[in-house]
């Protein structure tokens, strides 16, 4: 018997693999949420002989999906993809995203923009009115990341944001390191105005690599409830 919220993540999972058609290169993405999808798409593979190309997000996408049988190539390979499944940390009314409560933020947008359309497949507690309660992660090269973290901070205060507080994310008593080699930095904002322009000015910053924000990149969202019920916003 699985817990609601993962009843919510595998209904939402498994319709959106239904989109999966027959030699479609496939974006896979990282989390709790895309690791199910992973698995029915595994099924859908070993079961009933669809054929698809899969470009995951993470290296522990990767081994799942090598797990589960589904033929793994790299997004150079793969050139362009016809579909991207990922979770989401948030979304607001115009699916916009925060993403990267997994560390995975960079490879995921860059395999969601190389992909004709985006599904996030998400349980209820993910929509919210505006973004920003969920910290915004910024990857940072590991090189001057304090001087990063700084400018950060004050281009916060520039910017009138409320929540100002930066964190280094850990891994126990390390620097949390992503799949990249980068280091991860958490906006713990509370509110975020305008995600268009935050999403922009924070990749100014020397040293920011990426930011969690997706804006314009996700087209549905899949969204599972507890008992069950999938609804789609779009
Ligand atoms: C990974 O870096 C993230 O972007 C995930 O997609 C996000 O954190 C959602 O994860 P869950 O599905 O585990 O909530």
């Amino acid at each position: 018997e699985l817990s609601p919220i993962d009843k919510a993540k595998f209904v939402a999972a498994k319709r959106a693999v239904d989109f999966i058609e027959d030699g479609m290169r496939v974006g896979l993405g990282t989390g709790s949420t895309a690791a199910w999808m992973v698995r029915c798409l595994g099924d859908l593979v070993r079961n009933d002989g669809l054929k698809i190309k899969g470009v995951p997000t993470s290296t522990r996408t990767a081994e799942l999906a090598r797990d589960v049988g589904i033929e793994v190539v790299t997004l150079d390979e793969a050139k362009w993809l016809d579909l991207t499944i990922d979770g989401a940390d948030e979304f607001d009314q115009e699916l916009n995203l925060i993403k990267g409560g997994g560390g995975a933020l960079l490879q995921e947008k860059i395999v969601a923009t190389a992909s004709d359309q985006m599904i996030v497949i998400a349980d209820v507690g993910k929509e919210v009115e505006s973004l920003g309660a969920f910290p915004l992660p910024i990857e940072v090269i590991p090189f001057g990341w304090k001087t990063s973290k700084s400018l950060a901070e004050e281009l916060l205060v520039s910017m009138d944001v409320l929540g100002q507080d930066v964190t280094l994310r850990m891994n126990d008593d390390k620097p949390f390191v992503t799949d990249e080699g980068n280091y991860i930095l958490d906006l713990h904002l509370g509110r975020i105005g305008n995600p268009h322009q935050m999403a922009m000015v924070l990749n100014q910053i020397p040293g920011v690599v990426e930011n969690g924000l997706f804006i314009d990149i996700c087209d549905v969202v899949i969204l599972g409830y507890g008992d069950g019920r999938v609804e789609t916003r779009d």
